[in-house]
């Protein structure tokens, strides 16, 4: 009998809820290509870190389409030009310094710093809004709509806007999603929402050069790097960016880390009494419970040997992130604590929102533990996304005795 590729069981929707016994078994074999012609699977730590600071090791989407894979690179079609995540250097570098002098670079996160006291608000207004229920679905009614309204006011959309732009997000999001992409009408909706964010943001970008204001589009319009500022279509492709790669994933990260602090409890308390621990109780998480489990999207350029094993020019890699995360060569104890996880991946292509993402995950995850009263899991494991690459829970239903 022949048994299905590893590859094959860890896309398998079955084993959504619980890869890791899968990740440990591709860790025995830390360079493996189990499918003919399919993608390289890298799961060991090191490798990994290794490949992401690799030059060897290309980001583009033209290379990633020659190397046969229509299926990503489709469901990131915005009709826009590719934004820096699909760039490699120089004109990644070039995008991304002009988008970090707004944002502030990672060490000094100063616009993102600057938001708390407003995060914290959407916080508690979320969480108001339960109203007197005594359940929650916490993704559709709280890690859901928090990253897009933060992204509004981050970008500098009109409060009057945010329903409309609310309504345009949700279905390009869903078009992301395998569970949705499939369905020709959901595709057919996702490409018109599309080409309305487009025009809409186009409209506030032209609004922003006119009369710049406070907010990251002005920066994004304003600002100049070296070679000059980003053009327009720049300026949207960016834009489109923060507002795809900043979504599903801090979703996934609230909703996996109340997940967990749900399942072990002692922790839940320890947050309660001392919401300093935040800080640390997300790091563990991005390593533990990571919401991009792989980076899929990477082509070699050159021949690169490793562990022994030739990785022809033209190959597709999958960067295993969770695999390596639980690495024990490098976690001494990897069910126990240790932040230097690739939960943001690594090197230049490194999660540029990531200072968002920890203040984000950090004040909801100490907002609700706070907040709700004894709250507990209706439903474990809950119901996965289909995703096998941005994997979180599609519901996380919670009860609890009310509000506090
Ligand atoms: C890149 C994870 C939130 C914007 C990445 C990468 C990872 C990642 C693994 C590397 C991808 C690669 O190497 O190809 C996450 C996780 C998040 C999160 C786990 C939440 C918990 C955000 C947010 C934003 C954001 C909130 C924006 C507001 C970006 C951008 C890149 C990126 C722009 C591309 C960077 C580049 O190519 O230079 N993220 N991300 N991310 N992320 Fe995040």
């Amino acid at each position: 009998m022949t048994h299905a590729s590893l590859l094959r069981r860890i896309t398998d929707y079955s084993n959504r809820a619980n890869p890791y016994p899968l990740y440990e078994e591709l860790r025995k074999t830390p360079v493996l290509q189990d499918e003919e012609g399919g993608p390289f699977l890298i799961s060991s730590y090191w490798d990994i870190e290794g490949l992401l600071h690799d030059p060897r090791i290309s980001s583009d989407a033209t290379n990633l389409a020659a190397a046969g894979d229509d299926e990503l690179n489709g469901a990131e079609q915005t009709g826009l030009p590719p934004s820096f995540i699909r760039l490699d250097p120089p004109e990644h570098d070039r995008l991304r310094r002009i988008a970090n002098g707004s944002f502030g670079p990672p060490h000094r996160p100063t616009r993102i710093d600057s938001m708390r006291p407003e995060l914290a608000q959407i916080v508690t207004d979320l969480i108001d809004g339960i109203g007197d229920a005594r359940e929650i679905d916490l993704v559709d009614q709280f890690a859901y709509p928090f990253p897009v309204t933060v992204i509004c006011r981050l970008l500098g959309v009109p409060r009057e806007d945010e329903p409309r732009f609310r309504a345009w997000v949700d279905p390009i999001v869903a078009g992301l999603d395998p569970d949705t992409r499939t369905s020709a009408d959901a595709a057919k909706t996702a490409q018109e929402a599309r080409m309305q964010l487009g025009m809409y943001l186009a409209g506030l970008v032209e609004e922003r050069t006119k009369e710049p204001r406070e907010d990251m589009l002005s920066d994004l319009v304003t600002s100049h790097g070296p070679d000059g500022a980003m053009t327009m279509m720049e300026v949207l492709s960016t834009a489109v960016l923060l507002l795809i790669a900043g979504h599903e994933t801090t979703v996934n990260l609230i909703t996996n880390g109340m997940l967990t602090l749900l399942r072990h409890p002692e922790f839940l308390h320890r947050l309660r009494e001392d919401p300093g621990l935040a800080v640390n109780i997300v790091e563990e998480l991005l390593r533990y419970e990571p919401p991009v489990q792989l980076v899929p999207q990477r082509t070699c350029i050159a021949d690169i040997e490793l562990r022994g094993v030739i990785i022809p020019k033209g190959s597709r890699i999958w960067l295993v992130l969770a695999a390596g995360n639980r690495d024990p060569e490098r976690f001494h104890d990897p069910d126990r604590g240790d932040i230097q996880h690739l939960g943001f991946g690594s090197g230049i292509h490194s999660c540029f929102g990531a200072p968002l993402a920890r203040l984000e995950t950090q004040i909801a995850l100490t907002e609700l533990t706070r907040r709700l009263e004894n709250p507990r899991l209706l439903e474990d494991p809950p119901p996965y996304r289909q995703n096998a690459v941005l994997r979180g829970p599609r519901h996380l239903n919670i009860g609890f005795d009310g509000l506090r």
